[in-house]
């Protein structure tokens, strides 16, 4: 039985082949699926800055030119506390498995702590079926992102993708 499994983790390793950086952040059926929930605070940007960015570089293709852009909406008008949404799909460079990315903006409601900010909170999932470990990839897909957004910001861990031991 244990045999089985490592087998089963190497072949998945193998198949999933994460492109380093930042493939060190594994995650095992945190979703019943292989997902990842980070929340960024992007410091010095409203977030209608931050939406019309993240939509471009959904539609321009991201970090590695493998992003693509599903849809998004202003939540504004709802009054309530997220201001946009967003959908997006990145898909792997080897096998073209594609995880569906979420993100919501939030507004930073209190100056005092963050003079003007935004809050991004970011979610990467695996679409293929029985996706128990992801090689790190759910994880690399919203901070590869983040990244290319050249903004200032702090990350946070919400669930999954844990940083190793
Ligand atoms: C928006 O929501 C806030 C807080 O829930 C409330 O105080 C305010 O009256 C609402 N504004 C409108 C226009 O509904
Ligand atoms: C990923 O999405 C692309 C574009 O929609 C599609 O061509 C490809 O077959 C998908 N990959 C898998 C493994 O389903």
């Amino acid at each position: 039985m244990k045999k089985t499994v490592a087998l089963l983790c190497v072949t998945l390793v193998a198949v999933w082949g994460c492109q380093p950086p930042d493939c060190d952040r594994k995650d095992c059926g945190t979703c019943g699926n292989a997902c990842c929930s980070l929340s960024f605070h992007l410091d010095g940007v409203t977030s209608q800055a931050a939406y019309n960015k993240i939509m471009m570089n959904l539609k321009n293709g991201g970090a590695d030119g493998r992003y693509s852009y599903s849809g998004g909406d202003d939540l504004r008008p709802y009054n309530i506390s997220a201001s946009f949404i967003l959908q997006g799909v990145h898909m792997t460079l080897v096998h073209h498995y594609n995880d569906t990315l979420n993100f919501v903006l939030t507004d930073d409601m209190k100056p005092s702590i963050h003079p003007l900010g935004t809050t991004l909170h970011a979610f990467s999932i695996s679409q293929i079926a029985g996706a128990y470990c992801d090689d790190g990839q759910n994880y690399k897909n919203l901070v590869g992102f983040v990244k290319a957004l050249n903004m200032k910001y702090t990350e946070t861990t919400v669930a999954g993708c844990p940083k190793p031991m």
